[in-house]
């Protein structure tokens, strides 16, 4: 499966400059956020293809205006062509926005995907805004990842994680396009845009036995807070 991510930057050769090359034997589009309604809406519009998207920290706007003819996958697992996703939004909260959490809001936020995620017998694509702490992400408070996805990757053991938020044209040393966590999980950040295979060989990292186990205990209970939808 070939899928094109995009984040963070209208891409200018997606948009601008589009001609239907640019998207070759793409299967699906992937948005990590931080994108216009209107240009989710144009590239499902041009290309025909499904476009998945989380919203990131800038996209307040989605809740009134979502992109239409899009797929949003924030708290949901949805399969294309037999490729698991299930999608996280969102930066840390370091103002009263709508996309913004806490550790524990967002910890809370993937526990109430687990159901989901078990019934599908885990995941092979992780799609997120924001990166997991200390792996991609930037020292300042809006910029720092989640310690809760990195212990997801250890959990769940997606084949792929798919973020933003951290943009290549703030020149960090920590931008990287693709990295292996430790957990094995290949990391894309995928500012503006970016090509890659997704192999179906790389599907089921976890049995469906470890995965009931490693999503039982602490993970799900330790943090019992709501947050409103
Ligand atoms: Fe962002």
């Amino acid at each position: 499966m070939k899928i094109l991510a995009v984040s963070d930057d209208e891409s200018k050769a997606l948009w601008d400059y589009y001609t239907p090359d640019r998207v070759k034997d793409v299967d699906v589009i992937v948005s990590c956020g931080d994108l216009r309604a209107e240009y989710l809406e144009f590239l499902v519009t041009m290309t025909g293809l499904p476009v998945l998207y989380v919203p990131g920290n800038h996209d307040k706007q989605y809740a009134e205006r979502p992109p239409e003819g899009c797929i949003n996958i924030d708290g949901k697992v949805v399969t294309i062509d037999g490729i698991r996703f299930v999608g996280f939004g969102g930066s840390r909260k370091y103002s009263n926005g709508k996309y913004m959490y806490t550790e524990d809001q967002m910890r809370t936020k993937i526990c109430k995907a687990k159901p989901k995620i078990i019934k599908n017998g885990g995941v092979d694509i992780l799609v997120t805004h924001a990166a997991c702490r200390d792996f991609g992400d930037m020292e300042d408070y809006a910029h720092r990842g989640f310690d809760c996805f990195n212990e997801f990757l250890e959990r769940v053991h997606p084949s792929v994680m798919l973020h933003g938020h951290v943009h290549a044209s703030y020149r960090h040393r920590n931008f990287k396009r693709e990295n292996i966590h430790p957990t094995g999980t290949k990391v894309i950040n995928c500012y503006e845009r970016y090509i890659f295979d997704f192999d179906p060989a790389e599907k089921n990292r976890i049995k469906k036995k470890e995965l009931s186990k490693n999503l039982r205990g602490a993970f799900w209970t330790v943090y019992p807070q709501n947050i409103k939808d």
